[in-house]
Formats: structure tokens, C-alpha cells, sequence
């Protein structure tokens, strides 16, 4: 097994800490994520992917899963609650010869999209309802048993390093006290995001936590919350020991936040570059979905020029936009 998550480790790379581009549904697709690995993301998260949908709808699910060579250390993440599908959807996911059999298309433009991944990553920390009434994301780590029963399932179907995301507290099962009710089996890393599940995406970041289960854990930890510029991330990696941080919405229209972090005679960007980069992120995804994903752009484009002068009128017109020629008109 290679185990990518051990070469990465600040202990074997002369202390750098490792930068993750913390999954997010509806964002972090392929291209999104070839932007912020050229950025220096060093490991790069799906969005997402329900093992359910894996398991009844599986081409079409892979298509949205495949990720170009650039991406590696790709990792996907599942959700989902029925251990018999994780196990399942795993096997469909590492197993070169079942995957080829589904014939996945490259890409619209017939790019060569279509690799399997480096790791995988269960999703034990998502509170959103739709997924919570399904028994999974979140409310998972209030039901241990299972939890681990879904963790031991991937790892007896995969040879591929094994994640978790979690939170930092879920009803009354705190992270450590999950973690401990994990040990023993042989998972690669985790990723704790700082804020209970009552918290959703809000407030403050229990550092102490983080920090207690890095004292805890064998594997690769990497803390995630409110990691939005170069001060904050340094921050949470001080304050938790941990390996690395998870990145989510400190990327968004920012995916140079990876190089900032660790370079910090890194200068802003000005408006002409940020333009270059918000043009370049468009193609690709254009590339890649085709005018679907034009559509798809639109959030990233009013991502990129929030805070630039003139960001309200130039939001107002990307919001709008229905192919290439007119984002390159409006970025002019
Ligand atoms: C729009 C959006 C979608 C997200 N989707 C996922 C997801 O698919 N899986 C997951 O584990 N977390 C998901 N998250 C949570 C993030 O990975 C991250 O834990 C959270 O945003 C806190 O990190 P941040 O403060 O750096 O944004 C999502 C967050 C946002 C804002």
C-alpha cells in the first residue's frame, strides 16, 4: 500500500505542514481542484460522493468522480450509513478492472480525466439535514458502533490509505472519545473540523480538542476551520500540534492561499493577475463540463473579484454569464 499521507508528513518534508483542500460539495470539483493543487495544495478532497449512488447509479456517479494525474494525492470522500454499500462502492472505486468496465468518458473536450484515487476519506462530519436523515455525515459519530463498522468495511475493501473527517464534538461524543473508539484500526489520517455539529459552519474553533487528539493519534492530523489567510492558518496549526490543515472556504476565489501560507513574502495579487487566474480556473472547467460548467463558474467568478474595486458591478455581470467569450469580455 502507499501510503501517500506518510510522505507527507511535516516530520519527512523538513517541517512543512501539509495543506489539504478540505472537501465541499458543489465546489471542489476536478478543476477547482487542479487550480489549488498548482497553488501548492499537497493533497486535494472530492466533493462528497453518497456509496448509495455508487452502488445504484454508479457510472454516472464515477464520471463526477475522476480526477486528472495533476491531482495526486487525490482522495475521495463517501458518506453514506449502510456499511454493505461503503464496501461496495469501494471496491467499484479502487478495483482498476471493475472501473474500466464502466467505460468512463474522459471529458468533453476528451481530456484524460479519468484516474483513480490515492486515498479515501469517510465523511463523519457533514450536518446537513438531507444527509443526517439518512444516518449519515455527522450524527454517524453519535452511533460508534456503526461508525466503526462503516470504517472497518473500507479498510478490508480497499489496499488505499484510509481518512476520516470529523467534528470536533457531536452531541456527546467528543472527538477523542471517538477516536478512541476507532483505535486499533489502521487509519491513515484525520481531519478535525474545530466546530461541534450544532455549530454548522460557525464559531469558534475548539483548538484544545484538536490538540488533545493529536496527542491521541498515531496518524497524520490535520485541523480544519477558519483557516482564511496566512495568520489564521498559521495559527490553528500552532495552537492544535497538528500535521496540516484542511482548507475549505479560505480557498474560495483565493486558491493562492496554499502558496501564501507557507511563503510569506508572498505579495498580493493584484487585479490583472487575479483576472488571469479566475480566467484560467474557467477554461479548465469549461474544458472539463463542457457549458455546464460555465454555470457552475458563475459563483467562482464573483469569489475571485469580491474585494476588488469595482467587485459589485463586475459580480452583477458574471452572475449572468452563459459561456467563455463573455467572462473573457467582462475580465478584459
Ligand atoms: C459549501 C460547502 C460544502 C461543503 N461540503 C463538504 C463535504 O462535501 N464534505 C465534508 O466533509 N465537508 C464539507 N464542508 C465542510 C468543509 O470541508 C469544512 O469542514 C468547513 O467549511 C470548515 O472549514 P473552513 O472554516 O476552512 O471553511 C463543506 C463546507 C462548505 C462551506
Amino acid at each position: 500500500m502507499d501510503n501517500f499521507w506518510q510522505k507527507l508528513k511535516p516530520s519527512a518534508r523538513g517541517g512543512r505542514p501539509i495543506l489539504a483542500l478540505a472537501p465541499m460539495a458543489g465546489i471542489t470539483d476536478s478543476a477547482f481542484r487542479q487550480v489549488c493543487k498548482g497553488f501548492g495544495a499537497d493533497v486535494v478532497y472530492s466533493e462528497m460522493a453518497s456509496v448509495a449512488a455508487l452502488c445504484y447509479n454508479p457510472k454516472k456517479t464515477l464520471a463526477t468522480l475522476t480526477s486528472d494525474k495533476k491531482e495526486a494525492p487525490y482522495v475521495i470522500q463517501l458518506f453514506g450509513s449502510d456499511p454493505k454499500h461503503f464496501e461496495r462502492a469501494v471496491k467499484l472505486l479502487t478495483d482498476k478492472r471493475r472501473f474500466s468496465k464502466f467505460k468512463i468518458p474522459a471529458s468533453p473536450a476528451g481530456g484524460k480525466n479519468s484516474k483513480l484515487p490515492q486515498g479515501l476519506d469517510i465523511n463523519f462530519g457533514c450536518p446537513v439535514k438531507k444527509v443526517a436523515k439518512q444516518g449519515a455525515g455527522a450524527v454517524l459519530m453519535d452511533s460508534p458502533e456503526r461508525a466503526r463498522e462503516i470504517v472497518k468495511a473500507v479498510l478490508d475493501s480497499t489496499d488505499l490509505p484510509v481518512s476520516i473527517k470529523i467534528r470536533s464534538k457531536v452531541g456527546a461524543t467528543t472527538a477523542l472519545k471517538f477516536l478512541d473508539g476507532l483505535s486499533a484500526l489502521p487509519l491513515a489520517a484525520v481531519m478535525i473540523h474545530g466546530r461541534p455539529m450544532s455549530a454548522g459552519h460557525s464559531g469558534p474553533v475548539d483548538w484544545q480538542m484538536i490538540k488533545e487528539a493529536r496527542n491521541h493519534f498515531g496518524g497524520v492530523i490535520l485541523a480544519n476551520g477558519g483557516a482564511v489567510d496566512r495568520q489564521s492558518a498559521l495559527d490553528l496549526l500552532r495552537k492544535t500540534g497538528a500535521d496540516g490543515l484542511g482548507i475549505a472556504r479560505g480557498a474560495l476565489g483565493k486558491p493562492w492561499l496554499f502558496q501564501q501560507i507557507l511563503n510569506f513574502k508572498f505579495k498580493i495579487l493584484n487585479r490583472e493577475e487575479v483576472f488571469k487566474i479566475a480566467l484560467k480556473h474557467a477554461k479548465l472547467t469549461e474544458k472539463l463540463k463542457g457549458g455546464a460548467g460555465i454555470i457552475e463558474m458563475r459563483k467562482h467568478l464573483c469569489w475571485y473579484v469580491s474585494g476588488l474595486p469595482g467587485a459589485t458591478e463586475l459580480r452583477r455581470r458574471l452572475v449572468a454569464v452563459n459561456d467563455l467569450a463573455e467572462i473573457k469580455k467582462i475580465l478584459k
